[in-house]
């Protein structure tokens, strides 16, 4: 395929464009991805800093922070009993196993039983081996019993942290549905709704995760490190500052690669999001992919994204496995750094007692030596699981990023403070439409202009006009999808922009010119007219909506299934169920765009009657391309490219000659016979 651009390709573009968003961003914020001055606003999305990230997330958390604080805290007790027992090394060794026993050196204030055998070992006659075994068997028996308690106040936590994950997934997926639900209509085309469900998914599902990348293993390792310097710095405050310097190593590492890899894994996702619109509008328009035999082609489409998407995994995994390698090269170099130095001190202690330089109470024993490589491993075992989860980490704040990003759109015309909110028994239903000019957002030229019209309380409003002519888009703006970009539309004098957008689409009922039913029973959708309608009145609806007869010879009646899109029914059948939601419905204004297009001449006739019914009392605007369905109406609005051409009864207008005269007198003339090309003068190309 000519117009498939190669994954190759795509992706040698993308890795350009990354490099030139990199060194953009290097240029302005002297290359810190951790920068957390203030963002400064740009044209492009731009990914977070940590820092702002944290502190948006935390907001998201408002309602668990308290029983989080509570797991900390737990974490905290878990992590700090788990750290003793490393402490019993050096009773073992120093105490145990040495000829010459030391006295423990605890912390002061600190008392262990058995802490008699301390003293006994240091005036070495009464060096009892059963004393020996005794404190041994302590040691062991205490060290089991601290790791349990330990692993068992962890469990409680983690336990309470993964709830809480759970209920914060949840939570914050309801947000981002509530959001996208609520956006300006052309954003909610753009995001298209495989993409919508992509972000929701995977996005916002990802989001819980950060509590424990983000929250959790950090708290454990802060807790952990602080827990063994202390530890450490009663040792060997030598030892403790090289063990220090460690940390800037970490730093480094999440300086240089980590915040790299958060815009890969922000593109990765927008990849994968345009692969999950692109599945779900392919099968959603699966007939028209049949039809074309495109099947094909929509394979290759999404095979190539998957290939792109593949390969920005794989750019991803380099910058991860660079990060796996250097700590799994850090942590026995560190190791064996301090085996060694603290080896040799070991050894010089050892001389400068035997020379009386110092007491053996302050010298390096092996019992220090051997504890201190405990708490260390203790120490770099969860900065190294945080540098290796920090990958999964940035794949997270990428998710949150996007998320926020979805968060942060504006609303659909946000309510004004003091906007008032309308019911329907204290609205007439008066519609004034005073000089409103229309144009769609992203677009240059206006699709209505200037338009002005009245319709009082009970009216019906028919407009007609050639396709294009921007009938729907008024409809729209009536029904406050859209706001005018000029002029106004006022609801019995008052501004609907000074209407609450909810209270005033209750009093709407819409029939659209593209039906759309969802997946579910007959009745569930006619019932979405009305929240808490009874089965007699979904008949009763449907009845007059001439729908109950073809209803009825259904097999499961009123609680058959109709697809997705309801494919299941003909377009006259689904066209008639959403005429019976609009009445179950009940509006005190009501819109019908080609409501009867689909139906034969004899359904839309019986249609009529009712909807006849329907209208009385509703201000109505009613859109139709055959005109005769239309000429009661109490007002006639010819529109044309946008423009109200003419406006008045069927008679008036017929009574002047204009576009509506010629229009009617279009439809009821027979059709002329239609110009058949001749072989000599083919009409256009695709005749020769
Ligand atoms: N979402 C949109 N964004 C941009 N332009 C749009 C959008 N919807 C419609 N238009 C443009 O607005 C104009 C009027 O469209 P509209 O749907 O109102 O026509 P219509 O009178 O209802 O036609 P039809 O009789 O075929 O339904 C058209 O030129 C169309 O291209
Ligand atoms: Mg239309």
């Amino acid at each position: 395929m000519a117009v498939l651009r190669s994954s190759h390709r795509r992706y040698s573009e993308y890795r350009a464009k990354l490099k030139e968003r990199r060194r953009n961003k290097e240029a302005d914020d002297g290359g810190s991805f951790h920068s957390s001055g203030p963002e400064r606003k740009k044209p492009h999305k731009r990914s977070r800093s940590f820092f702002k990230l944290f502190v948006l997330f935390w907001g998201l958390l408002a309602e668990h922070r308290r029983m989080l604080v509570v797991a900390l805290a737990t974490l905290g007790v878990s992590t700090l009993l788990g750290l003793i027992p490393l402490y019993g090394t050096k009773i073992v060794f120093d105490s145990v196993l040495r000829e010459n026993r030391l006295p423990g050196r605890l912390p002061y204030g600190m008392h262990l039983p058995f802490s008699n055998l301390f003293e006994i070992s240091h005036n070495g006659p009464f060096d009892v081996a059963h004393d020996r075994r005794a404190l041994l068997t302590f040691v062991a028996v205490a060290m089991v019993l601290l790791t349990a308690a330990a692993e068992l106040f962890g469990l409680w936590s983690r336990w309470q942290a993964t709830r809480m994950t759970k209920r914060v997934q949840v939570s914050v997926r309801k947000r981002v549905f509530d959001h996208a639900v609520r956006l300006p209509l052309h954003r909610v085309y753009e995001l298209k709704s495989g993409g919508v469900a992509s972000i929701l998914r995977e996005d916002a599902g990802g989001v819980a995760d950060l509590i424990f990348s983000m929250l959790y293993n950090p708290w454990r390792a802060i807790v952990q490190l602080l827990g063994s310097l202390v530890v450490l710095a009663f040792v060997d405050w030598r030892l403790l500052l090289g063990s220090i310097l460690l940390l800037p190593t970490v730093w480094l590492t999440h300086r240089t690669w980590i915040g790299r890899i958060r815009p890969i894994f922000r593109d990765i996702r927008n990849t994968r999001q345009g692969m999950d619109s692109h599945a779900t509008e392919a099968f959603g328009g699966m007939r028209v992919v049949r039809s074309f035999s495109r099947q094909q082609a929509e394979a290759a489409t999404f095979t190539t994204t998957g290939h792109l998407m593949a390969r920005q995994e794989i750019l991803a995994w380099w910058w991860m496995r660079g990060i796996d390698v250097a700590w799994s090269i850090l942590i026995p170099v560190a190791s064996a750094l301090l085996l060694f130095f603290g080896g040799m001190r070991v050894l010089s202690d050892m001389e400068r007692i035997r020379a009386g330089l110092i007491t053996p109470a302050q010298a390096l024993t092996v019992g220090d030596l051997v504890m201190f490589l405990a708490y260390l491993a203790a120490l770099l075992g969860p900065i190294a699981t945080l540098a290796s989860s920090a990958t999964a980490l940035q794949n997270s704040l990428s998710g949150l990023d996007r998320v926020l990003d979805l968060l942060a759109e504006p609303l659909e015309m946000p309510n004004k403070p003091d906007a008032i909110t309308v019911t329907r028994d204290a609205v007439a239903g008066a519609i004034t439409i005073e000089s409103l000019s229309f144009t769609y957002a992203g677009t240059v030229n206006p699709v209505l202009h200037e338009i002005n019209l009245e319709a009082k309380p009970g009216e019906i409003v028919a407009l007609v006009g050639p396709s294009g002519a921007g009938k729907t888009t008024l409809c729209n703006l009536i029904a406050r999808f859209y706001d005018p970009t000029i002029g106004s539309i006022k609801l019995d004098g008052v501004d609907l922009r000074d209407i609450t957008v909810e209270s005033y689409r209750r009093l709407l009922g819409i029939v659209e010119q593209d039906t759309f039913l969802f997946d579910g029973t007959i009745a569930q959708n006619i019932a979405y007219g009305r929240r808490g309608a009874t089965m007699q009145e979904v008949t009763r609806a449907a009845q007059l909506a001439n729908a109950d007869e073809f209803v009825a010879k259904l097999k499961d009646g009123y609680d058959t299934l109709i697809g997705e899109r309801g494919v299941k029914l003909s377009g006259g059948q689904r066209q008639r169920l959403t005429i019976a939601r609009a009445i179950l419905a009940d509006p005190r204004i009501l819109i019908l765009d080609e409501a009867t297009s689909n139906l034969d001449t004899e359904s839309e006739r019986l249609i009529q009657g009712s909807l006849h019914m329907l209208m009385a009392g509703r201000t109505s605007f009613v859109i139709a391309h055959r005109l005769s369905t239309i000429a009661h109406a109490d007002k006639i609005v010819v529109l044309e490219n946008g423009h109200a051409v003419q406006q008045g009864r069927h008679e008036e207008l017929m009574q002047t000659s204009g576009r509506y005269r010629d229009m009617v007198d279009l439809q009821t003339a027979p059709p002329a016979p239609p110009k058949r090309p001749t072989r000599e003068q083919p009409e256009d190309a695709f005749a020769a």
